[in-house]
């Protein structure tokens, strides 16, 4: 192992280098405090990696993402996603045994408890669908023990992947105040939520090829995405030895914010909003600009990606097939496309390497679908599943695992005394 050499306080430390597979070099600096009293300071944690991780690989710069070391270019086109699933989670893609057995299970355990059934009678109409997922998904923290074994952690994880599809199919069920439809055994993953979403009593949904397709390319390529907000929020919460319900539901809450998988739906509001104020986007790319201006391009801009990010390209394409095929004409993907010219010719946008994100098409992709867009982001946590429950395993099959607890630089007030009051 090499070492760098910091002076702190004219003191002379060696720090231990970790070099990732792919050359990533991190300074640990698990011992700073112990040895020179002070701590690192890094809002945002832009530049601090919390921990070391074999499932996803990015980089930024060069538009690179792979799982487990597999291009998503390939992965995209050749997997389906309890596959991907599969993979991140255990690390390898599965044999042909081990896939049947595995989507034996997504289908066996897709049934909620009837009593889970109740839970929504409770829950408001206008009850945003996210809210929804995150409790229910604690919820099945009352009916399914932590898991204490191999064995029983790996059912809990196949009991989640399986069940939030048909929660995530009954909240949008309950607000278009229709039955809810149950899962049918003989449909694959994808299939059988978009049967629970769109069958109704008097009609089963027979859901055309191409938008099973598309599901499926969406959630493969929202799979992981490695220690964005939710991934680290999950493993945070899971370091207190959490359950995964409870450690996946706090990924969900963190997940919906408009930053992060909240910007689905932002974008699409966005589109919507220009089209209606007369579609003059360069007002928006201005708007955009404009520092005195809280707004946004919503879609547009990442942490880590500093190039165009691989996932967008992709569902640009995608878009434009399954548009295409369906003979839907949307206008907000047209809106889109001139916005994303314009800016990539800007200065301002090209200076700060602002490319669109996977959200700035994804949302037009769930419209063609017929997805209403307050599940926009409910479609992102369903495809995010398999990598929060992957680096929650890995978090807790690390035995050099410990409870995350950051540091912090005091900024409020010196000790002072307590003035009582007269009267209490
Ligand atoms: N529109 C206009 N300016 C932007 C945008 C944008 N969408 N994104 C970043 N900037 C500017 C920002 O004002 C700043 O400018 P300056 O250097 O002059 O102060 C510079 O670019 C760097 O931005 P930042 O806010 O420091 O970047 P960040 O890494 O903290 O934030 C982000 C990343 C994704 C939160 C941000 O780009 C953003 O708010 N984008 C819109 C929301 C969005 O699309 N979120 C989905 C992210 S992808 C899905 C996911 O994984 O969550």
């Amino acid at each position: 192992m090499s070492v760098t050499k910091m002076a702190i306080n004219g003191k002379e430390l060696e720090l231990p280098v970790i070099v990732g597979t792919e050359d990533e070099t991190g300074i640990d600096i698990s011992q700073l405090r112990k040895r020179s009293g002070v701590v690192t300071l890094d809002t945002g944690y832009g530049n601090t990696g919390s921990c070391q991780s074999a499932i996803t690989f990015i980089n930024g710069e060069k538009g690179i993402l792979r799982y487990r070391g597999y291009p998503i270019e390939q992965i995209a086109t050749t997997t389906r996603f309890p596959e991907v699933c599969y993979l991140l989670i255990y690390g390898e893609l599965p044999t042909q045994e081990q896939y049947t057995e595995f989507r034996e299970g997504l289908t066996h355990h897709t049934l909620i408890h009837e009593d889970m059934k109740k839970f929504f009678e409770g829950y408001a109409i206008t009850a945003h669908p996210m809210a929804i997922l995150s409790s229910m998904v604690a919820a099945l923290s009352s009916y399914y023990e932590a898991a204490e074994d191999d064995e029983a952690m790996n059912l809990n994880i196949v009991r989640l992947l399986a069940k939030a599809k048909t929660i995530a199919a009954f909240s949008y069920k309950k607000s278009v105040g229709q039955p809810f439809v149950y899962p049918q055994n003989h449909l694959s993953y994808t299939q059988n939520f978009l049967h629970m979403m769109f069958s109704v009593p008097a009609e089963p949904y027979e859901v055309p090829p191409v938008l099973d397709e598309a599901l499926n390319l969406l959630l493969i390529l929202h799979a992981d995405h490695e220690q964005n907000c939710s991934t680290s929020t999950v493993r945070m919460v899971g370091s207190s030895e959490t359950n995964l319900f409870a450690s996946i539901s706090a990924g969900i809450n963190a997940l919906w914010g408009p930053l992060h998988g909240g910007a689905n739906q932002k974008v699409i509001e966005m589109l919507q909003h220009i089209i209606d104020d007369g579609g003059d986007y360069k007002k928006y790319v201005d708007m955009a600009k404009d520092k005195d201006s809280p707004f946004r391009l919503m879609g547009f801009g990442h942490r880590v990606y500093k190039n165009y990010d691989p996932r967008a390209k992709i569902l640009k394409e995608s878009a434009d097939q399954v548009l295409g095929q369906l003979g839907v004409d949307d206008p907000l993907l047209e809106i889109a496309k001139h916005l994303e010219e314009i800016a990539l010719e800007d200065d301002y946008f090209v200076s700060r390497k602002l490319y669109p994100n996977v959200d700035f098409y994804s949302g037009i992709l769930y419209r063609a679908m017929g997805i209403p867009t307050n599940m926009f982001t409910v479609m992102f946590a369903l495809g995010r599943l398999p990598g929060w429950i992957a680096h929650w395993r890995e978090m807790r099959l690390d035995p050099a695992g410990r409870i995350h607890r950051p540091r912090q630089i005091y900024t409020g007030p010196k000790m002072r005394d307590v003035v009582a009051l007269a009267e209490r």
